[in-house]
């Protein structure tokens, strides 16, 4: 019988504490491995950093090969990350090589999908190649990722799939085309794998930020106030906090709390969700 479905005093087990103690704190990830995608910059480095923080060995993934170097000399800094119980491996990984991005997470026991680009403009005039890349980075290659990673999870019973999707995930916004439909995509992945993960100890969940401040909102501001035809200075204000009542960015160490949420010992029943973190965009 599965983990998950162990009723009684194996309790535990069928809990998913993988006997860790029920408040673990921060070395509740002890003896874990995970995988990050998109590592280099911005929440996936946050979510890096706090997964080993947590205890877990990390295998952080990205493109950007002098962004990985910055990571690994920011996890080796004590005063960054003091005393980190777990470890960061980065790995130079391009994820629209779809084969290699499945191997990859073979044998993980955590899986962040959390790489993503963005492009802002209207649909007549948004590049089909560029639409097609988004669609493989953000959509296709987590779909490969769980691929490879859910035979460990289910063999072992339990595993946490965490999607880095977006209140774009749960609302659209003009001139996100891609952007859009790729987040769209992966809650609907996102709650296929939680019901067939169930029964094997898997939960998948996303978390649905608004604006964070990384480099890709960042990158953003210059194409919406050329789509928007308004000065890039009104960009954040009038455009990316237009509909959130909290008024400000959020920091990505704030999103990676969330996914060490997700990961740790406590969340066995929260499975198919989407955790707003939208500053109360989506109550509108
Ligand atoms: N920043 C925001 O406001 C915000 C809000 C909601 C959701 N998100 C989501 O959070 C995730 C991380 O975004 P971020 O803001 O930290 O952006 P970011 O640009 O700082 O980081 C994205 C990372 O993905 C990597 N990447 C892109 N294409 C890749 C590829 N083909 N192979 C490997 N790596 C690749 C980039 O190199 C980069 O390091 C994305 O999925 C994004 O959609 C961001």
């Amino acid at each position: 019988m599965s983990a998950s479905t162990t009723p009684g005093p194996a309790a535990g087990a069928a809990l998913g504490l993988g006997g860790r103690t029920a408040f673990g704190g921060r070395t509740a990830l002890d003896g874990r491995t995970a995988l990050v995608t998109g590592a280099a910059g911005g929440i996936g480095r946050a979510c890096t950093l706090r997964l080993a923080a947590a205890g877990a060995t990390v295998l952080a993934v990205d493109q950007d090969e002098k962004g990985l170097a910055e990571l690994a000399a920011l996890a080796a800094r004590t005063e960054v990350a003091p005393g980190l119980p777990g470890r960061v491996e980065a790995r130079a990984l391009d994820l629209t090589d779809l084969d290699a991005a499945e191997r990859a997470a073979e044998g993980v026991d955590i899986l962040v999908n959390n790489a993503g680009l963005q492009l802002v403009r209207p649909i007549e005039d948004f590049p089909p190649e560029v639409f097609s890349r988004v669609l493989t980075v953000m959509l296709e290659a987590p779909f490969r990722l769980l691929r490879g990673a859910l035979p460990h999870m289910y063999a072992q019973g339990w595993g946490r799939i965490v999607n880095i999707s977006s209140v774009h995930g749960l609302r659209a916004s003009a001139y996100k085309s891609a952007y859009v439909a790729a987040k769209h995509g992966l809650e609907g992945l996102s709650k296929v794998a939680a019901l067939e993960g169930a029964p094997h100890g898997v939960t998948s969940n996303c978390v649905n930020p608004g604006y964070v401040r990384t480099p890709l909102v960042e990158r953003q501001i210059a194409d919406q106030a050329a789509a928007h035809g308004i000065p890039p200075e009104r960009v954040i204000s009038e455009i990316m906090l237009a509909d959130t009542a909290v008024k400000r960015l959020i920091e990505p160490e704030e999103v990676a709390e969330a996914v060490a949420y997700l990961c740790g010992p406590h969340t066995s029943f929260i499975t198919g969700a989407s955790l707003a973190m939208d500053g109360g965009w989506t109550a509108h």
